[in-house]
C-alpha cells in the first residue's frame, strides 16, 4: 500500500472535517499506519496505471480550465508592472505609447512581447498565455510559448512564433525596479541565462536542465547541487496537436508520452515533490486536453487536383518518414540520425548522456529505466498535420515558410518577419530578408531578427525535397495545405 495522491486527498477531506487538534493527530496515525504496512512511505511512485490512480478520468475540458485559471507558479508581475512596461521603450514608441488610448497601448504592448489575447476574455486582464492570480498578478502558463496566432487567428495549440519573452523580462525588471517592487523569479533567472534571444523561440530545455539539477531522482529539492553543463540554445515549440499521434515527446523524442514531463516547466523550488505529486492529476487533464486538439484547416482556396498529384509525390519521397495523411493514416515516428538529416545538431548535443540518464531514472520519466531510445542520434520526423500553420519550420524555427524548406539553398541567411503577416505563395511568416543583422539595435529590436549565422541557430539540412522537380515541389507544397 502507498501513500499516493489518491489515498491522501481522502486522508485529508477526513481529516478537514475534524477540529484541528484530532486532524493532526487523525493524519499522523493514518500515516503510521501506512508506514508499517508498506515499510516506509514511498510517494505515488512509478505510475503503473493500475490501482486507484487509473480510475481516474482525465478530462480536457477540464485540462484547458486548469491551464487558463490555476496559477502553478508565482506571479511574474502584476497589472500595475504591465501597464507601466511602456515607460521602459524605446523612445519613438514610448511617445507614441504615451499619447495613446489604453486599449491601443495594451495593443502596443501585445505586439512588442508577442502575447495574444485570450479568446476567453479579449481586450482584458492577462495575456493568454498567462493565468490570473485573483491578485491582479500575470502567472505565465503553458499558452505563453504553446498558444499561438496565425493570419492573426489566435488557434489552440499553435506555437507562439511571436513570444518574445526575454525583452518582455528585461522590461519587467526595469518597470520594478522603477517601481520599488520586488523581483521575481524570472527577473532573476534573466540574469543568469539567456531566454530567448530571437523572439518566437525560447531556451526552454535548459530551463528544465537548471530546475532538475535541484532536485533528485524522486523530485525532493536539494540542499546541495552541482550547476549543470548548459548549453544555451533556443527552440521554436511543436505544435500540440500531434502529441496525440506520437509515443514519444521532445524533439529527440526524450522520452515516453506520459503526463510527468510536463510538469517540468512548474519545477521552481517551492513547489516541492509533495506539491508536484497532488497535481498529477491536473496534468493527465492537461494532457488530455493537447491530445484533443486537431490542426486548423487551411482557410484559403487549394487547387485539388494539383494536391492529388502531390500526394502522389509526396508518399514516394516524404511519408517514410513523415507519414501519410487522409483515409490510411500511418506515422512511422522515426528518428532520423544526424548524419543524415543535416539540420543544427545543438539541441541534440545539449542534452548531455549524464543528463538523460539522471531524467530516465527519475519520477519525471516514470522511473522508465528500460527505455531503449534514451541515446537519441538525432530527431523525430514529426507529423505533418497544419504544417501550413505552424511557421517557422525546423526544430530551431530557422526556416521562415515551407517554400524555404523545399529550396535549401534559398534559405535567408537573416530575416525578419511582420507581425501577423500570412505569405500564401510560400506558405508560412511574410518576411524581409538581408545579409546581416543591422548594426546598433536595440536588444528587444534585435530580437526581431532570425540570424542563422548564430550557433544552434543555422538552417541547413534537411535537403531531401532536392530529389524533386521544380513542378513536384509545387505540387508537394498544394498537398501540404491539406494536412
Ligand atoms: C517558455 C516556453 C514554453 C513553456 C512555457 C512551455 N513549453 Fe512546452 N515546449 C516548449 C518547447 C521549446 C518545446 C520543445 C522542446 C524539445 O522538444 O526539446 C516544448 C515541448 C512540449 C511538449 C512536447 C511536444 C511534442 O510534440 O513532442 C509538450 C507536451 C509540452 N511542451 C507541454 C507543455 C506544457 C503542458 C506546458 C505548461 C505546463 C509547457 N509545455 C510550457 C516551450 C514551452
Ligand atoms: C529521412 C527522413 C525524412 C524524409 C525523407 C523527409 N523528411 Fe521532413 N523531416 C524529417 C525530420 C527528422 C524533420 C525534423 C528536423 C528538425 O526539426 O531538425 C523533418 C522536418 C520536416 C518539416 C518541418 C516540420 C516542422 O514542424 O518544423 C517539413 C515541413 C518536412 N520535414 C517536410 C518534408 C517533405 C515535404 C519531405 C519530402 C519531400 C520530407 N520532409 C522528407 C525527416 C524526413
Amino acid at each position: 500500500m502507498r501513500l499516493c495522491n489518491w489515498n491522501r486527498h481522502k486522508i485529508l477531506a477526513i481529516a478537514e472535517t475534524m477540529p484541528f487538534k484530532l486532524n493532526q493527530l487523525f493524519i499522523y496515525v493514518v500515516v503510521w499506519g501506512i508506514s508499517l504496512v508498506s515499510g516506509g512511505v514511498p510517494l505515488c511512485a512509478q505510475d503503473s496505471g493500475t490501482g486507484p490512480v487509473a480510475a481516474f478520468t482525465p478530462s480536457a475540458a477540464r485540462g484547458y480550465q486548469l491551464l487558463t485559471t490555476k496559477p502553478y507558479l508565482p506571479p511574474d508581475f502584476d497589472q500595475q508592472v504591465f501597464d507601466e512596461l511602456w515607460k521602459s521603450w524605446p523612445k519613438d514608441l514610448r511617445n507614441q505609447a504615451r499619447d495613446a488610448t489604453p486599449a491601443v497601448r495594451r495593443q502596443l504592448a501585445f505586439t512588442r512581447y508577442g502575447l495574444i489575447e485570450s479568446p476567453d476574455h479579449p481586450g482584458e486582464g492577462p495575456a493568454w498565455g498567462y493565468t490570473p492570480d485573483g491578485q491582479g498578478g500575470w502567472v505565465m502558463n503553458c499558452l505563453s510559448c504553446h498558444g499561438g496566432q496565425v493570419n492573426g487567428k489566435a488557434t489552440f495549440g499553435l506555437p507562439n512564433s511571436n513570444f518574445g519573452l526575454e525583452t518582455l523580462v528585461e522590461d519587467v525588471r526595469a518597470t520594478k525596479i522603477r517601481l520599488g517592487k520586488k523581483l521575481t523569479h524570472m527577473d532573476m533567472a534573466q540574469l543568469g541565462m539567456p531566454l530567448g534571444s530571437t523572439n518566437g523561440t525560447t531556451n526552454s530545455v535548459i530551463f528544465g536542465v537548471a530546475l532538475e539539477a535541484k532536485r533528485d531522482a524522486d523530485m525532493r529539492v536539494l540542499k546541495k547541487f552541482a550547476i549543470p553543463v548548459m548549453q544555451h540554445h533556443d527552440l521554436d515549440a511543436p505544435p500540440f496537436w500531434n502529441v496525440k499521434k506520437k509515443s514519444r515527446l521532445y524533439y529527440d523524442g526524450l522520452v515516453k508520452k506520459h503526463h510527468r514531463p510536463l510538469i517540468q516547466f512548474v519545477l521552481l523550488p517551492r513547489n516541492d515533490e509533495k506539491i508536484l505529486a497532488g497535481w498529477e492529476n491536473d496534468f493527465r487533464d492537461i494532457l488530455a486536453w493537447i491530445e484533443s486538439l486537431e490542426a486548423p484547416k487551411y482557410p484559403w482556396t487549394i487547387d485539388t487536383a494539383l494536391a492529388d498529384t502531390g500526394r502522389t509525390v509526396f508518399n514516394q519521397h516524404c511519408s517514410k518518414c513523415h507519414g501519410t495523411y487522409g483515409e490510411r493514416e500511418s506515422y512511422p515516428e522515426k528518428i532520423v540520425s544526424l548524419d543524415i538529416l543535416g539540420t543544427d545538431p545543438v539541441r541534440l548535443q545539449a542534452l548531455k548522456p549524464d543528463y538523460r540518464e539522471r531524467f530516465q531514472h527519475s519520477w519525471l520519466s516514470n522511473y522508465n529505466t528500460a527505455d531503449p531510445v534514451w541515446l537519441p542520434n538525432g530527431y523525430l520526423a514529426p507529423p505533418l498535420h497544419g504544417i501550413w500553420a505552424s511557421a517557422p519550420y525546423l526544430h530551431n524555427g530557422s526556416v521562415p515558410t515551407l517554400w524555404h524548406l523545399m529550396h535549401a539553398d534559398a534559405r535567408p541567411k537573416v530575416w525578419k518577419r511582420t507581425p501577423t503577416g500570412y505569405d500564401q505563395q510560400r506558405l508560412g511568416l511574410e518576411i524581409s530578408t538581408s545579409d546581416t543583422v543591422p548594426e546598433g539595435l536595440l536588444s528587444g529590436d534585435r530580437r526581431q531578427y532570425f540570424d542563422t549565422s548564430k550557433a544552434s541557430k543555422s538552417a541547413a539540412g534537411h535537403r531531401f525535397p532536392e530529389a524533386l522537380s521544380e513542378d513536384e515541389k509545387r505540387a508537394v507544397l498544394e498537398y501540404l495545405k491539406s494536412l
